[in-house]
């Protein structure tokens, strides 16, 4: 089968990087991809965002199945553009991708499967959003309604703070449109889940993937602003399968029949982000897509053919059985100075050559391009590369994964020193 993912960031890296290794897909194709991405897998240009675009490459490359990576390009309807084309697409129509493009609409999903979550209030009017942030406590949720690429998020202890931003969010002025509507919630706590389900449109046949991990926050211990993800490990010691099991018998097969029940037959990744709070787990968010960098430390342990999977989903064929190698993923994700800010760019990156052999490796370019006048690979963005290792412990597969990333080097490069560091220290990990 010919495959073409949609997308340029690491998490299509690691897409191609898997379903090169899928006995069921005969050619990779990556629009727009990136430099990392090598023979066998090719890239190709591409308008990601536009489904017209796409369908117009899927019948150039006379494509089985198009995946798609990113959230923007599924909320534009890239899927229902491809099936409108007669062929085959891995991910949700617009219509379930908007679970993602609007937090205020998934809370009301949520709210009509009962699925636990924080409480909440949907504002576009800063004197109702200030009086309802009145009534919350100790720590304080603004989100922007639309998406914001992992930076429209304030967790702040401070109701000054959380008034401030709904004022910058609704304004237009911190986010444009995505904004104008914001979503205040009472802050959770405990540590974080990533589950990452495939559906292949039937609510009771949903498969979770082996658990994640990421770190949300820029700097080390959880400090400063939210980015897109700074780093994942897989598995999670904290997360055994009863709780797997919990997570979706109380709030994605829920959530999954309340579409189907509205009409959407749900399809591709259900991401759950799921704190696990003291009252039990509770859904923070749904994404409609791989992980990133979730994807990137969890493909690497897949066993199973990741073609066709992702053709099963797509098709709404049985799904085959997920099976994951015994060995921990550790992804350091390595980004521009100043990201999560405007990130500086346009520098030459150093080392890749001595990473590359560090065994037990993998290295995913994010944000990066290559330099016409010498081929010289340049930083292009706020996150740069994700640096994956594996290894019998996450202990191990950590060290690895910063051998590595301290190889790497440009000016200002910065990345978390703490990923997976409590988890490594762990008794062990359940495969
Ligand atoms: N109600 C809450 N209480 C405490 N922390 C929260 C809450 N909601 C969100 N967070 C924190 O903010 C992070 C980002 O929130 P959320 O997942 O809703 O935003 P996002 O920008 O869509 O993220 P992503 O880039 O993963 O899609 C969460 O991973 C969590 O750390
Ligand atoms: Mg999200």
């Amino acid at each position: 089968m010919k495959v073409l993912v949609v997308g340029s960031g690491g998490r299509e890296h690691a897409l191609a990087w898997g379903l090169t290794r899928s006995p069921s897909v005969s050619e990779v194709f990556v629009g727009p991809g990136n430099p990392g991405i090598k023979l066998p897998a090719r890239t190709v240009a591409l308008e990601a965002s536009e489904p017209n675009a796409v369908v117009e490459l899927a019948n150039e490359l006379d494509i089985d199945l198009v995946i798609v990576g990113p959230e923007v390009p599924l909320v534009n309807g890239v899927v229902d553009a491809v099936q409108a084309s007669g062929r085959h697409a891995f991910g949700p129509t617009a219509a379930g991708a908007r679970l993602e493009g609007s937090k205020a609409w998934m809370k009301e999903v949520l709210a009509g499967a009962g699925v636990p979550t924080a409480a909440h209030g949907s504002f576009t009017d800063a004197a109702t959003a200030a009086t309802f942030l009145n009534t919350l406590e100790g720590l304080y949720v603004v989100k922007t309604d639309g998406l914001a690429a992992g930076k429209g998020v304030l967790v702040t202890e401070s109701e000054e703070e959380a008034l401030l931003a709904v004022h910058d969010y609704l304004s237009g002025e911190a986010f444009g449109d995505a904004g104008r509507t914001v979503v205040i919630e009472e802050g959770l706590r405990g540590p974080e889940l990533s589950l990452l389900v495939i559906c292949n449109g039937d609510p009771d046949a949903a498969v979770a993937l082996a658990p994640a991990q990421d770190f949300k926050r820029i700097h080390d211990l959880d400090h400063g602003p939210n980015t897109g993800g700074m780093g994942a490990y897989s598995p999670v010691p904290i997360v055994g399968p009863e709780m797997v099991s919990q997570v979706m018998a109380t709030a994605v097969t829920p959530t999954l029949h309340s579409l189907a029940a509205s009409g959407i037959e749900y399809r591709g990744v259900l991401y759950a982000g799921i704190m696990l709070t003291a009252d039990g787990p509770k859904v923070l968010e749904y994404n409609v897509r791989f992980g990133d960098p979730e994807c990137q430390a969890v493909v690497p342990r897949l066993t199973t053919d990741l073609g066709e999977l992702c053709w099963a989903s797509a098709t709404g064929a049985t799904l085959p059985e997920v099976k994951f190698r015994d060995e921990a993923c550790v992804t350091v994700v390595l980004a521009s100075e100043n990201y999560p800010g405007s990130p500086r760019t346009g520098d030459v990156i150093e080392g890749l050559t001595a990473a590359q052999e560090v065994p037990d490796t993998a290295i995913f370019h994010a944000g990066t391009t290559l330099r016409v006048r010498d081929g010289a690979l340049l930083t292009a963005g706020g996150r740069v590369l994700a640096v994956t290792a594996w290894g019998p412990q996450i202990a191990d597969a950590r060290s690895r994964a910063y051998e590595c990333a301290k190889l790497i080097s440009w000016p200002g490069v910065q990345y978390r020193t703490d990923i997976a560091q409590l988890a490594a220290k762990m008794p062990s990990a359940q495969f």
